[in-house]
């Protein structure tokens, strides 16, 4: 039999010295690369006093400034590229929600490289040559469909590109074309879960082994209710359009311990959320990200807003992040108190008689802001079964988060299903 070693790729073979000094070499090219060709990158260096030579050791990386989102906004849309426009083999934009979209260029290098972390990824998930692996990730200007694609050809997979939405289609291409692999967000996946009850097929009896599952925060509770109802693996996978999309960081699937961070192309830390100050591993904050090998669009110490923690690596070389928390944009601010959706989901998903389906809602009572909790009753919950499941959240909600919040159930199948990411906040507070 192939041991999972025999199959690793040579930056997954490294050790850690050879790693580090790796990654050394890398950020030094990267960032000359950046202030070469990015005039953004040159002002910001020159402002802050630094000069990529002025880099000589990894740690080094902490006196560099930051790039945000609002620095991508700003040189919308070509700005932030370091190739002329006749490299560019591809543009996506991230799904932002508010003001202009941040669009992000590929050359055939970076397309190279993104077929390989994500071909990286499904093999770290248990996938191998000659899996058949169902994409509903959306396909268009977001990166997860067209990503996990050209990841799973490049692994030697049989694609089956099915796109997000056509919930009952997707039902029945999964049993007529028996895929191993479904690449999916998590919360559509209890979609699809849905749509296999209404039509009486076991999701159990499916071909599919392993899910794997990434673009939003999820929690271990999630993952047991996944494994348990589909009888399958499920695994994270973690990326963003700004650095490359999916496939910077995935967790392997004979550990399911966090996700390790593919650092040979994408240098991690964990910054202070308030001052920015670098924190050591182990420490939660958020997750800032330096590209080492892109070429289209380089990006140094990007504030992601992802909140979670760096740790040793177990299965790879490479060092894992936890779980994301969420973003420090999600975050509510209750009466002092902060709050993520990812802490009220553990809370319903081990609540009895619940579907896994809430929502928050953020309203103002007076001067102060008010949290509703609506979670889905599941159909065979009693009257009083609703009753005290209402009651049991909101109990969990106070001792465990430290906040009062108003707990409602609601009738079967009536809170919006997600078709790609969930939207979990619905703010109902008046724009002030
Ligand atoms: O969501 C890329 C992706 C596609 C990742 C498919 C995984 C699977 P964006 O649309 O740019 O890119 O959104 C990136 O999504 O900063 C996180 O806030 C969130 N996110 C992505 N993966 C995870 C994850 C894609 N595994 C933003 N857990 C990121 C938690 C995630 N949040």
């Amino acid at each position: 039999m192939t041991e999972v070693t025999d199959l690793l790729d040579a930056g997954e073979r490294l050790d850690l010295e050879g790693l580090r000094a790796l990654q050394l070499e890398r950020l030094r090219t990267s960032l000359r690369h950046a202030y070469d060709n990015v005039p953004f990158y040159r002002e910001s260096l020159d402002k802050a006093g630094i000069r990529p030579e002025d880099c000589t050791s990894l740690a080094d990386l902490a006196r560099f400034p930051f790039t945000t989102k609002a620095d991508l906004r700003e040189n919308y849309p070509y700005g932030m590229f370091a190739v002329p426009q006749d490299r560019i083999r591809r543009l996506h934009a991230s799904s932002g929600t508010t003001g202009r979209p941040t669009v992000v260029g590929y050359t055939d290098g970076d397309l190279s490289l993104w077929a390989d972390m994500v071909a990286r990824s499904i093999r770290a998930a248990g996938g191998r040559p000659g899996d058949k692996v169902h994409v509903a990730y959306g396909y268009g200007l977001f990166t997860g469909g067209l990503g996990a694609h050209y990841g799973a050809e490049r692994l030697g997979c049989t694609v089956i590109p099915a796109s997000g939405g056509m919930t009952a289609r997707q039902v029945q291409l999964i049993q007529d074309l028996e895929p191993d692999i479904i690449m999916v967000t998590p919360s559509y996946m209890l979609t699809l879960l849905d749509e296999f009850e209404r039509q009486g097929v076991d999701p159990r009896g499916t071909s599919l082994r392993v899910g794997i599952f990434g673009a939003e925060p999820w929690t271990e509770q999630m993952r047991r209710e996944i494994e348990e109802r589909f009888a399958i693996d499920a695994v994270d996978i973690y990326g963003l359009s700004e650095v490359i999309g999916p496939g910077v960081a995935q967790e392997c699937v004979e550990t399911k311990d966090g996700l390790h961070v593919w650092e040979d192309h994408f240098f991690p830390e964990i910054v202070d959320p308030i001052t920015g100050e670098p924190l050591p591993d182990g420490e939660e904050g958020e997750l800032v990200f330096t590209s080492l090998t892109k070429e289209a669009m380089p990006i140094i110490r990007y504030r992601t807003r992802d909140l979670t923690r760096l740790l040793p690596g177990t299965a790879r070389v490479f060092r894992r992040m936890e779980k994301i928390t969420g973003r420090s944009d999600d975050m509510v601010i209750l009466r002092g108190v902060n709050l993520f959706p990812t802490q009220v989901e553990e809370i319903v998903l081990r609540t009895p008689g619940v579907a896994p389906h809430f929502q928050l809602r953020l309203s103002r009572e007076g001067r102060m802001d008010a949290l509703t909790v609506r979670a889905e009753a599941r159909p065979d919950a009693s009257p009083e079964v609703r009753d005290a499941a209402a009651r049991s959240i909101a109990a969990a909600v106070k001792d465990g988060i430290g906040v009062s919040v108003t707990v409602e159930i609601v009738e079967p199948e009536s809170l919006e299903r997600s078709v790609g990411k969930i939207r979990r906040i619905v703010d109902l507070r008046p724009k002030e």
